[in-house]
């Protein structure tokens, strides 16, 4: 059977993907037959995963089912602190596991509790959204939002292993699916041209293209990840887009408007910033023209309001990314290849945001 899985070796440990990764699951989990298992879920992954993997994993019909409520908004310590009170109140010991089953959400905030309890218990992700399985579940990056500014308190920890089954994105929405898709069309510019010539025909309505999209993104979040675990060079090339994107993401949460997805917030982070490439770092405007109508061939987003400037601006300032005073971004040459560490200009990203608002307007 574990022919048809495909593997990748991580830091410290393996991420294995296919259709038949449910029966490697099932052996993997007889090392901790002893010990108790708790599953994390959200009420969708309850309700759309929880049973067909519990129906292909015996070892998993004695797991502890915990439930939180889903979204961005319950990324917070107050939820940690429940999931930690529910494992003491389980008796959980430190050969505990904690299985993620979810999106980024899940495995952030599941990975934060098991780094933490006791010092750390084992956690593994079954990650089932796509932004999930090509990015959120493979690096290492743990934590939670902080009143809503991103993922301001966690730490790196590889979870023991990462099982992603591609199946599993059959109930997700096609909003959500696309979100997911900003993390590719990133993993494509900042790294392989081939592969964004491929994405920018837009695959996702075809099921048989998944596993090589997940495939494909893996390969470059995960040599980038072991040439430089602790984002002390390279893996700033993943921020691509994400200075502006978390801005406007933790602004979505917290204004009277819709929430934006991640990588929807993400999207407009990368036009604003391929836009910003052009100024500074040698992009061309024919790379920014492409770049600028394959996004808005997919993503239905809403313009930057002028008065909303000001406070996307203070947020950046407060993000773990820039430091002192500056801010950092990661930028485009080319599309297939970016540098990192630009400080910008506070007008240079103002005008950034009126070229998205001509994009979009
Ligand atoms: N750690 C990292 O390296 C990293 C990288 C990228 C993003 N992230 C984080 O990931 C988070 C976003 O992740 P996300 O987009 O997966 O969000 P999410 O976890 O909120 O999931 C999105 C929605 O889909 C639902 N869902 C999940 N799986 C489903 C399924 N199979 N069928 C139907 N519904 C399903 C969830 O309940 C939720 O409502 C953000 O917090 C972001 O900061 C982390
Ligand atoms: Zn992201």
């Amino acid at each position: 059977m574990a022919h048809s899985i495909k593997t990748f070796k991580t830091i410290n440990s393996e991420i294995y993907l296919g259709n038949d990764v449910f029966v490697l699951l099932n052996e993997y989990l007889f090392a901790y037959e002893k010990s108790k298992i708790f599953l994390l879920v959200d009420q969708n992954t309850l309700n759309s995963c929880a049973s067909q993997l519990i129906s292909h994993v015996k070892a998993l019909e004695k797991a502890e089912i915990v439930e939180i409520e889903s979204g961005e908004e319950n990324k917070t310590i107050d939820i940690c602190y429940q999931l930690w009170k529910t494992l003491a109140d389980y008796n959980a010991d430190r050969n505990a596991l904690l299985i993620n089953l979810g999106g980024g959400v899940i495995s952030d905030m599941g990975g934060f509790v098991a780094s933490t309890y006791k010092r750390g218990i084992d956690f593994i992700n079954i990650p089932t959204t796509l932004l999930a399985q090509i990015d959120a579940s493979v690096g290492g990056k743990v934590g939670v939002d902080l009143d809503g500014l991103k993922n301001m308190v966690g730490l790196f920890n590889e979870p023991k292993a990462v099982f992603i089954y591609p199946d599993f994105l059959k109930t997700l929405d096609k909003r959500q699916m696309l979100s997911g898709y900003a993390e590719a069309l990133k993993h494509a510019l900042i790294l392989d041209k081939k592969y964004w010539n491929q994405l920018k025909k837009g695959m996702l309505s075809d099921s048989s293209f998944w596993l090589e999209l997940i495939s494909a993104s893996i390969k470059i979040k995960n040599q980038i990840v072991l040439n430089d675990p602790t984002e002390k060079g390279e893996r700033k090339k993943l921020n691509f887009g994400h200075t502006i994107g978390h801005a406007i993401e933790t602004h979505y949460l917290s204004g009277d408007d819709l929430p934006l997805l991640h990588g929807e917030a993400i999207v407009i982070g990368m036009i604003c910033e391929a836009y910003i490439s052009t100024k500074v770092n040698g992009l061309s405007e024919e790379h920014l023209k492409e770049i600028a109508a394959t996004f808005s061939k997919f993503y239905k987003l809403p313009i930057l309001k002028m008065e909303e400037y000001h406070a996307l601006l203070e947020l950046m300032k407060n993000d773990k990314k820039n430091s002192k005073s500056n801010l950092n971004f990661t930028l485009l040459k080319e599309i297939g290849s970016a540098t990192f560490n630009h400080p910008v200009e506070t007008a240079l990203i103002i005008d950034a945001f009126d070229f998205y608002n001509t994009i979009y307007s």
